[in-house]
């Protein structure tokens, strides 16, 4: 892969394979009925509607063949050592390093994050597989004491077997590794759709997996969009599904998965989340942290804020400090350094974060800045057909059922909401949402931020810190409607592994815990 623009993507890489698969077959054969729209898609650049490549759309039939290779690899993968295959990880590792200005930068290109985020998300794609890789050489279980002294109890870990991933856009390198890495080198192997909106940064690490020299099969890509990643979350042969995405997709997947014994589903999806600004906030920290969690990423993280619960005793400065910068803050190309937000994905996102400002208008909101439409001397130029969507930022009375403040926008919009008593009142308007993924508490009061730390439901939690930029090495995931409650990045070890309680006798007597008699007894005694 060069840093040329593909004209043409590679198609699915399948068992050690690159295939334009089963939708490509039937163009050449008898099936004219699929229109060459319906058999690909194009990778679209969202800053300047530029087309970057063609892919081809994974059919069921693709699906079925990258499972049946996942299948048959098994068997081989599992019986490597943990070491040995963390080898072919630190290969991806070294490769994501060299290759970092490269590929943050057609992150940045394909997905429209501004240049310092499209390089911290391969940034971030390395330090998963640095700490999975390096997991390899770490205890895997626990030697655990039995209450009788010949026997030797453990607990082991041994792999589910063939692990589906679905991840989504906005981390498209970060997300993947996530989800693969730890897959693989705890002795499972893949099938993985990337999202359909970043087929290129997909193909460039299926390259990068073949270039590993991993077996055939072991690794699996299937390109395409919900239908390929319902085939996935459904098929029989998966015995783990992880999926990072859409509440809406993330709740089907886990409640068909969960009605399959045996078949697990870890899916980490949005957030309504909040900051929590008290009377005894610096503001500085707090103007800065707000800032950064409502527009880092044009609001398209699924840690972004659109809701900030702000004392009534700091609400006014804070108000005009943050409107001020929200209204000046720079949106534009996302390839020049000076841009803070960079487009939304696509046009039906534009379309959605409209409805919600609308929504927020319907509901009551008192607007503070709409830069929805931007002005057009803020378009780069030549950039005009890019999905530009600025700031939108309004203040609301708190009432429980107003949609605007419990659905997830996923965009650049946030509500100032004012709130007057104790730590406890604020954490009760924070927690009256569906959702419960990250957010922040903003004090110079240890007694505040810890009563938010206990109480606050949430998966991710900060201190005087913005509600975005997790590391790797702690758990990511959310209570609520963010999340099943098998955390992605360090623990979807536990949702990959299966744990096995290996009890053995040092004894020629079999001697029982419990006070339980071991004699055997018969008619004769
Ligand atoms: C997401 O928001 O979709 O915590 C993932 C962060 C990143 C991951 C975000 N490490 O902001």
């Amino acid at each position: 892969m060069s840093q040329q623009r593909t004209e043409r993507g590679r198609g699915h890489y399948i068992g050690g394979e690159w295939t334009d698969g089963n939708g490509a077959e039937r163009r050449s054969a008898s099936d004219r009925t699929r229109s060459d729209a319906e058999r690909t898609f194009e990778s679209e650049n969202p800053a300047t509607g530029e087309t970057l490549a063609t892919f081809q759309r994974g059919t069921a039939a693709d699906v079925d063949a990258a499972l049946a290779a996942a299948e048959s690899a098994a068997e081989a993968w599992r019986s490597l050592s943990y070491i040995d295959r963390a080898e072919y990880l630190w290969d991806i590792y070294h490769e994501l390093r060299d290759r970092h200005d490269e590929l943050g930068e057609i992150v940045s290109k394909e997905c429209g994050k501004e240049i310092s985020e499209g390089k911290a998300d391969v940034t971030e794609a390395w330090h998963m597989v640095e700490w999975a890789a390096g997991n390899a050489r770490h205890p895997h279980g626990d030697i655990v004491p039995s209450e009788i002294g010949s026997k030797d109890a453990y607990m082991r870990r041994k792999p589910r077997g063939v692990v589906g991933c679905i991840t989504p856009w906005n981390f498209p390198v970060a997300i993947p590794f996530w989800h693969m890495a730890i897959a693989l080198v705890e002795g499972n192997t893949v099938v993985w759709k990337p999202a359909e909106q970043t087929p290129w940064c997909g193909q460039i690490i299926a390259e990068m997996f073949e270039e590993s020299g991993i077996p055939d099969g072991v690794f699996n890509m299937v390109q395409g969009f919900g239908d390929a990643g319902a085939a996935i979350a459904d098929d029989e042969r998966v015995d783990t599904v992880l999926f990072t995405g859409s509440a809406e997709v993330g709740h089907e997947i886990a409640g068909n998965v969960g009605g399959e014994p045996g078949k697990l589903a870890a899916c980490e999806m949005g957030g309504k989340n909040g900051i929590v600004i008290t009377e005894e906030a610096d503001l500085d920290i707090a103007v800065h942290a707000a800032i950064m969690s409502s527009f880092k990423t044009t609001g398209q993280r699924c840690v972004s804020s659109e809701r900030l619960i702000v004392h009534e005793d700091v609400y006014d400065e804070f108000k005009a400090r943050f409107v001020d910068i929200a209204a000046d803050i720079a949106v534009g190309d996302p390839l020049e350094e000076d841009t803070f937000m960079g487009p939304a994905i696509e046009a039906d996102h534009v379309e959605k974060i409209r409805g919600y400002n609308e929504l927020a208008r319907e509901e009551g909101a008192n607007v503070l800045v709409d830069r929805f439409e931007l002005a057009n001397e803020e378009i780069p130029d030549g950039s005009e057909d890019g999905h530009w969507v600025g700031p939108f930022v309004y203040e609301i009375d708190y009432e429980s059922d107003l949609r605007c403040l419990n659905e997830e926008c996923f965009g650049p919009h946030v509500a100032l909401i004012e709130y007057s008593g104790g730590i406890e009142d604020a954490v009760e308007i924070h927690d009256d949402t569906p959702y419960g993924l990250a957010g922040a508490i903003i004090s110079e009061d240890y007694r505040q931020l810890n009563y938010f730390r206990d109480r606050a439901d949430l998966g991710l939690a900060y201190a005087n810190l913005p509600c975005i930029g997790a590391e790797v090495q702690l758990p990511f995931g959310g209570v609520k409607k963010s999340g099943n409650g098998y955390p992605s990045a360090r623990e979807a070890i536990e949702a990959v592994t299966e744990r096995t309680a290996w009890t053995m006798n040092n004894s020629r007597e079999i001697e029982m815990a419990q006070g339980l008699s071991a004699d055997i007894k018969t008619t004769e005694d």
